[in-house]
């Protein structure tokens, strides 16, 4: 089939909660995509910031299909060889002393907030069940992360909505100072805000968002679901701030591609979670644990986090060329490879006028171009992005 008849077929049986471009991608490979017509991409979209290793890399394929060819799926009713693995190359390698395993970055979330309220009544009081999380986030699309999200537009149509929730301003310590009060059981915060626009908070205030929290003996919760496993520099975007969370979440790249989630705690908060308390059919499952501990590798042992630095500081630099190039662009933001360029329009057009090109980008929070490629991608792969871009701020310069 073509592009046209899966996108007239798509429209027909797929249910319509995104608003799709009207290509099929069919294959992939590093950083480039192919679609049904056999049209070539270079995708800086990397299924927003899933493909941290490109498409299909060979270290997590060769995992899934040797575990494909022992185990598929058993139950958490047994340990699970591949989990205990997974679980212990990321309690190694974060402040974390256990982890709890899911099917998404939602997922994880909610995990972070049950075992947060848990902890908190168990060792605060009853009353403790207030959650604070910053408006302009994102945390997911279950009732639950609906609700801890601080945008009005994902609860529309949704009510009643889940109490136990309020939003303050992202980088504003002075909010978060005053929303406190005696219910509050913690804080949750995106390390840099994707969804939200490629939004990093000024210099110090996480570390102020510590101190608060501790003086008020309150958890720190970090979602790291766009922005952990390498996407930002560090294998963890806290290790950058010299801020540790009590809890952290993961998903989207920790398996380089298949769906995984991942909720991590300090060994004293996630005693609250026992027996009984929280599960997942699928969560931990072998094969997908096989992929992430394969992908988590592959970061690490293949000098992958390495490479993305030094591509990241490339693509800092021409996008911040771009941005002295053209006026409407305000400004460049960003960590790592989760970067945008901040606009003074809409840039819906520009993503689809990329794509026309051969460019996979996307656009978050209306104004802002976002960029997320594979962290492998190499510099002739940025510089023909900025070609592009240069000539489509161009038009609108
Ligand atoms: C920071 C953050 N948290 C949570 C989620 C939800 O993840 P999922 O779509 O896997 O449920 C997302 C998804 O974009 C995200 O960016």
């Amino acid at each position: 089939m073509n592009n046209q008849q899966w996108v007239e077929q798509g429209l027909k049986v797929v249910a319509d909660t995104y608003a799709r471009y009207p290509i099929a991608l069919t294959r992939g490979e590093g950083c480039r995509v192919w679609d049904a017509d056999g049209n070539e991409y270079l995708d800086f979209v990397a299924g927003i910031a899933v493909n941290n290793l490109g498409h299909c890399p060979p270290r997590v394929v060769d995992a899934i299909r040797e575990q494909a060819g022992q185990m598929l799926h058993c139950s958490n009713l047994y340990h699970i060889p591949a989990q205990i693995e997974l679980a212990q190359w990321l309690t190694d390698r974060s402040f974390a002393d256990k982890a709890f395993f899911c099917n998404s970055g939602a997922e994880a979330n909610e995990a972070a907030v049950k075992l947060a309220r848990k902890y908190s009544k168990e060792n605060g009081g009853s009353e403790k069940c207030q959650i604070i999380t910053a408006l302009a986030s994102f945390h997911g699309r279950t009732l639950g992360t609906i609700a801890a999200t601080g945008q009005e537009k994902v609860r529309v149509g949704f009510a009643p909505q889940m109490p136990g929730f309020g939003y303050v301003p992202y980088g504003d310590i002075d909010a978060l100072h005053q929303a406190i009060d005696p219910s509050t059981c913690a804080v949750m915060l995106e390390p840099v805000q994707g969804e939200g626009g490629v939004v990093v908070p000024p210099a110090g205030y996480l570390q102020a968002v510590r101190e608060l929290c501790d003086h008020n003996g309150l958890l720190l919760i970090f979602d790291e679901v766009q922005v952990g496993c390498g996407r930002t520099g560090s294998l963890f975007a806290y290790e950058q701030e010299g801020v540790t969370p009590d809890i952290m979440t993961l998903a989207k790249a920790l398996a380089g591609g298949p769906p995984i989630g991942a909720m991590l705690a300090r060994e004293e908060i996630a005693a609250s979670f026992g027996p009984g308390s929280h599960g997942s059919t699928f969560g931990g499952n072998p094969l997908m644990t096989a992929a992430a501990l394969a992908a988590c590798k592959a970061l690490t042992d293949d000098g992958i986090l390495e490479q993305s630095r030094e591509a990241g500081k490339y693509f800092r630099q021409q996008l911040e060329e771009l941005a002295n190039r053209h006026l409407c662009v305000k400004e460049v933001r960003g960590r790592g490879l989760i970067l945008g360029l901040h606009l003074t329009c809409e840039g819906g057009d520009l993503v689809r006028q990329a794509m026309d090109q051969g460019i996979l980008i996307n656009c978050a929070a209306g104004t802002v171009l976002r960029f997320l490629p594979p962290l492998t991608v190499s510099r002739n792969e940025i510089d023909r992005v900025i070609d592009v871009l240069d000539g489509l701020l161009a038009k609108i310069s």
